[in-house]
């Protein structure tokens, strides 16, 4: 039970990866704080896990909104007396590129994905700081480094990985540490039925998707202190797509085999 006594607050909490978070939190003893803008999702699954017996509790959130964290953190601290950890989890995506985008819906991706991360550091550090200290995650995505047809999805989690290192040098007086995981894909409401999947598994050296339990894994991991020497950081979950998907891609295109000797042409 390595995260015994610790909180932990999940944005985007309610579905997908962040309710993976929240249950594979709790199986390793910690309470989370579910916070989320789709109450009924997030009532139920904070419901489904005081019910196995594990300490869990919903709140309507919307990581837009200073007030809103603010009022999180109150929330949270009456709940439990202390916040440990914080995984700024809430995100979305607009796949319209940059031309067919408009300033309304790059404000909006702006405000979940990045500023929702800076309000959520700003907001919950100070709480860390009272209780000793913990640990950040932040939900980045192999999209921080690879451009694609989402000018505000790509442009926001390379943000969250400045704001990653900016955390870690700031917080660190405050014995807290902040890194950012980039998962490849995982089929969550976020992408499901996109055209964009099953070449995107291809290209992928593993062969498959990510699944929402292992990147909760690392969460787990990044939060507890097993993690203790790791701040700063950005760590790709993606089945080696940043570090070998464009050999994978350029071979299948190619026929080759990577896995023949190859003979090189004199
Ligand atoms: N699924 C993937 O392939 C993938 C890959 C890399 C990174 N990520 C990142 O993982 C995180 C979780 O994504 P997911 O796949 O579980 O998607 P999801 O759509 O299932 O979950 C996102 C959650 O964020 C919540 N949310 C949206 N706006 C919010 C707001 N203003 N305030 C509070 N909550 C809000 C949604 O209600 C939803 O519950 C996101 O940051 C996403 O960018 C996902």
């Amino acid at each position: 039970m390595k995260l015994n006594g610790k909180v932990v607050v999940i944005s985007g909490g309610a579905r997908g990866v962040g309710a993976a978070d929240a249950e594979r939190l709790v199986a390793d003893g910690a309470a989370v704080a579910i916070a989320d803008v789709l109450d009924a999702d997030g009532e139920a699954l904070a419901e489904r896990l005081r019910g196995d017996g594990h300490q869990a509790r919903f709140w309507h959130h919307d990581v837009t909104s200073e007030a809103s964290w603010q009022t999180l953190v109150d929330a949270v601290r009456d709940w439990q007396g202390g916040i440990h950890g914080l995984v700024n989890n809430a995100g979305i995506v607009n796949r319209s590129g940059i031309t067919g985008t408009s300033l309304e819906a790059w404000n909006r991706i702006i405000g979940v994905n990045l500023t929702g991360v800076f309000l959520g550091m700003k907001t919950v550090a100070p709480a860390m700081r009272d209780a000793g200290g913990g640990a950040i995650v932040n939900m980045a995505s192999v999209a921080a480094w690879v451009g694609h047809n989402d000018p505000g999805y790509t442009a926001t989690k390379a943000g969250v990985l400045g704001l990653t290192r900016t955390g870690a040098a700031e917080y660190v007086d405050w014995n807290i540490r902040v890194n950012a995981i980039c998962p490849g894909i995982v089929v969550t409401a976020l992408n499901e039925g996109g055209a964009h999947l099953e070449p995107w598994r291809r290209a992928t050296p593993l062969g498959r998707f990510g699944k929402t339990a292992e990147v909760a894994t690392l969460i787990s991991f990044l939060l507890s202190d097993d993690s203790a020497y790791i701040t700063g950081e950005d760590i790709a979950i993606d089945g080696g797509f940043l570090a070998a998907g464009s050999a994978r891609r350029i071979s299948l295109e190619a026929g080759i085999d990577l896995t023949a000797e190859q003979k090189v042409a004199s």
